[in-house]
């Protein structure tokens, strides 16, 4: 079998890998045993930035990483990717705020990239390029010189060509994304949306196989919903460790209930519009004081950006104002934890809440939504209430799906879930299990690469008839 060869900006560090949901946990479950190199950034920044890569193996796996420069980090990931790609792919035009050279260095960074990858790549490879850091690596690979099958996968959202239009040098952007063979989203409206932008700005053509020809150039297209290694995960979750924590976690909760939310700390999570939910639904049921509370789980994330030290700052009070205005000396209304936490206490977590919120105001896929429900105890499984605007949504339409912006419906649906019967509560559950068994990560894997495949041979086919 080729190797495969996967590009992310983050490559994890070691094997215990703390983050929950995300691209990395994605990535890892999909690599299983499979030969392969990992390549990216190592995740920090120096003087030493040397021109080939740092490689170290790991069982089947060959880790092959490189530093960023202090400029290098500021312009291509806290400016470029950061504030400007991410607010745009998630609908936030009034936060694109880039510097003036931050697409230089962007582009800088992803041939730099390029050139030390091309030392290590063989003759069958599959490269496999992920998420919005590397949008140009594709094209600067193709400019070194390598002819094998490239794949792209955006673990983001992809918006509609009005948005998209406040990105600087949309058109380099989208005429790099069309030099892949493959290019893959995390649902059918991403993909959609791509191929509109690429025939309104580009002048592609939309083919019936629903591939783009731009030029000479043939690209694919496809949703791919991300997954988990949903077995494992939900082993874990049944493990007598995990039940053990989650049973005292109920028990600290008495006669009443946990909620839990658990996400990064981002201003597309929607953690104040939730918090707020949960404020206004104490100000209408009094009843609920002392019977519910709320875990909210905000890692810390991009410290180094200002909105995120800005939103971090907005959290840390509104939190304490609920707790202020509600609390009591035996209940505390908000539990809000600005830290990392690893795969078993949030395992214990899920299964301990009645009720799992997550309600991001715009998310590529959101795999929190996915660990919530593997994490289940089958007889007595909490309820999903899940922002239609994540991705997890087109798939998980069982869960209750809510407008995040709209907070009567949110309470709404917080006091359904909470008197939602057994039955239903199990129903809706195994529906949503059965789902989240048959998309893993080993499935989104193998759905990608051989569309890669085929996408390749059709170029094989493309290249012949123009050689003849
Ligand atoms: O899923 C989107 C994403 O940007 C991933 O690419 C990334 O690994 C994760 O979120 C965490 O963000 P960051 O790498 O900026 O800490």
């Amino acid at each position: 079998m080729e190797r495969i060869v996967i590009v992310s900006n983050r490559v994890p560090s070691g094997s215990s890998d703390a983050a929950a949901g995300g691209l990395a946990v994605a990535l890892k479950a999909a690599l299983g045993e499979r030969e392969g190199i990992w390549f990216g950034w190592d995740g920090k920044i120096g003087k030493n930035t040397s021109r080939s890569a740092q490689v170290k193996r790991s069982g089947a796996l060959t880790f092959a990483t490189l530093s960023l420069s202090k400029p290098e980090f500021r312009g291509y990931y806290e400016e470029f990717s950061n504030r400007a790609l991410w607010p745009v792919f998630h609908g936030r035009l009034d936060l694109c705020r880039p510097d003036g050279g931050s697409f230089q260095t962007y582009k800088d960074v992803n041939l730099r990239f390029a050139r030390a990858l091309t030392e290590l790549l063989q003759k069958d490879d599959r490269i496999w390029v992920q998420d919005y850091h590397l949008i140009p690596l594709g094209r600067a690979l193709r400019r070194l010189g390598v002819d094998g099958p490239l794949g792209f996968f955006l673990h983001i959202p992809f918006p509609q060509a009005e948005s998209l239009a406040a990105l600087p040098s949309l058109k380099e952007l989208l005429a790099d994304l069309c030099a892949y063979d493959l290019v893959g989203f995390q649902t059918q409206a991403c993909a959609e949306n791509f191929r509109d932008a690429v025939a309104r700005t580009l002048g592609g053509c939309l083919q019936s196989d629903g591939s783009l020809t731009v030029g000479d150039q043939v690209v694919n297209v496809g949703a791919f919903p991300v997954g988990l290694d949903t077995r494992a995960f939900a082993e874990m979750a049944a493990s007598p460790e995990v039940i053990r924590r989650s049973r005292k976690l109920r028990d600290a909760m008495g006669e009443g209930n946990w909620i839990c939310g658990v996400d990064r700390l981002d201003y597309i999570k929607g953690i104040a519009e939730r918090l707020r939910a949960f404020e206004n639904l104490l100000q209408q049921a009094p009843e609920l004081r002392g019977r519910l509370s709320l875990i909210q789980v905000a890692a810390p994330s991009r410290e180094s950006v200002t909105e995120y030290r800005a939103m971090r700052d907005q959290l840390d009070s509104l939190s304490g104002r609920i707790n202020g205005r509600f609390g009591t000396f035996d209940w505390t209304p908000v539990h809000y934890l600005n830290r990392t936490f690893s795969q078993k206490p949030l395992a214990a977590l899920y299964r301990a809440s009645r009720i799992g919120l997550v309600t991001p105001l715009r998310d590529g896929m959101n795999l929190v939504a996915k660990e919530f429900i593997a994490a289940q105890d089958p007889e007595d499984p909490g309820v999903l209430v899940l922002s239609r605007f994540a991705g997890a949504a087109e798939e998980l339409s069982d869960a209750l799906l809510v407008n995040p912006f709209d907070q009567a419906a949110m309470v709404e649906a917080i006091k359904t879930a909470l008197a939602m019967p057994l039955k239903e509560r199990q129903q809706r559950w195994r529906r949503m299990f059965e789902r989240i068994e048959q998309n893993t990560a080993e499935s989104w894997r193998n759905g990608f690469l051989e569309a890669l495949e085929a996408a390749w041979e059709d170029r094989g086919e493309a290249r012949a008839e123009r050689a003849a």
